[in-house]
């Protein structure tokens, strides 16, 4: 970093045999994720998420390529909430609304390894009071844990003040290779009967929307493609699928959020998550970023996310979950990326 400060990366490789395919690399600016390597049906590793050769490219871009995003992940509207009646204005990033945690989220932090396994690691970071607006010092611990099933990512985090927290990861998934083009002939899946829609800047309205008869109906597997460009409103406003669908629960405390496939090489993806709410964001905007690994052009639509949530702008929304960590109280958040090969979307 500019004021000397190293950045290293991690590589974990799943238990198993000693030539596993999975095997992930990770970076402590941003956490973020920057290969993930899993088998196809032949057994070939793809790498699966899109990434930069060089910190100056990670630093350089804004699409939070693979990065741990907060401290409030997505939206707060007006760049501001009010917390037990105090009112905390933030940094305005994103029109007049605040985005992934601000100027400096934890995106742009330089996280701290904690622990490292061959499979696991734990990173760190502690975020101030008052760090980008947000009331209460948090301390924040990420573990990721690799394994033959997939990429485990658990979230812990603590505050001394009451406050708001949102945390998530940002990885854009490519289930063709990271350099393959577009995922708009990838197949996707959300476990969801209801969504949020969100008028000007992606703000959700406060309504809680059946998908039924909308182009967010993403219960059937179907290619990304097929209705994202629909002159449906909320895929008008946001150019394409970029919005917040509440997941269905069921028995337990983990649900499947999302599924996702490529024809191409047969991998087939599962997120699973504690969480309420699954960011689908199609990549629309993805171009103009840096070179990606390998000299790979990243073009719109060339990855995928499923970014596991609160739903964006509840620290405004009283009808949404709350996101308020209270004072000594702690976060846990998991999500689960799950891999394996299918050989047709009806198998998602
Ligand atoms: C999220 C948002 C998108 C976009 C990306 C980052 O997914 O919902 O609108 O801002 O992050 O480029």
């Amino acid at each position: 970093m500019p004021d000397g400060t190293p950045v290293e990366e991690l590589t974990l490789r799943a238990l198993g045999p000693e030539d596993t395919k999975y095997v992930c690399k990770i970076i402590t600016y941003g956490g973020a994720v920057r290969s993930l390597t899993v088998p196809d049906r032949n057994g070939n590793p793809v790498d699966v998420v899109l990434g930069f050769d060089t910190l100056e490219d990670y630093r350089a871009q804004d699409k939070y390529i693979g990065a741990l995003v907060g401290r409030y992940a997505n939206r707060v509207g007006g760049a501001e909430f009010t917390l037990n009646g105090a009112q905390y204005p933030l940094f305005a990033n994103d029109g007049p609304n605040s985005l992934h945690g601000g100027r400096t989220g934890f995106d742009k932090r330089v996280w701290t390894v904690e622990e490292l396994g061959g499979s696991a690691a734990t990173l760190s970071l502690v975020s101030p009071d008052m760090d980008e607006g947000y009331p209460g010092s948090l301390e924040v611990r990420v573990t990721y844990t690799l394994s033959e099933g997939g990429l485990a990512i658990s979230y812990r985090a603590k505050s001394d003040r009451d406050t708001v927290c949102n945390l998530t990861n940002h990885s854009y998934f490519n289930l063709s290779g990271h350099d393959s083009g577009s995922v708009e002939g990838q197949y996707i899946k959300l476990n969801a009967s209801r969504y949020t829609p969100a008028g000007p800047g992606s703000i959700p309205t406060g309504e809680i929307a059946p998908v039924e008869g909308t182009p967010m109906d993403l219960r059937t597997a179907q290619p990304i493609g097929t209705r994202i460009g629909e002159p449906f409103g909320q895929l008008v406003m946001a150019g394409g699928y970029d919005h917040n669908w509440v997941i269905d629960k069921h028995e337990g405390t983990i649900w499947t959020a999302a599924a996702a496939w490529s024809p191409d090489t047969g991998i087939a993806m599962d997120a699973a998550t504690t969480l309420p709410g699954v960011q689908f964001y199609a990549g629309n905007f993805l171009s103009g970023c840096p070179r990606g690994k390998g000299g790979a052009v990243y073009g719109d639509r060339h990855g995928f996310c499923l970014e596991t949530q609160f739903f964006p702008d509840s620290p405004n929304q009283p009808g949404f979950p709350s996101c308020v960590l209270k004072a000594g109280e702690e976060y846990h958040s998991v999500t689960v990326y799950s891999f394996g090969v299918a050989d047709c979307a009806e198998k998602l």
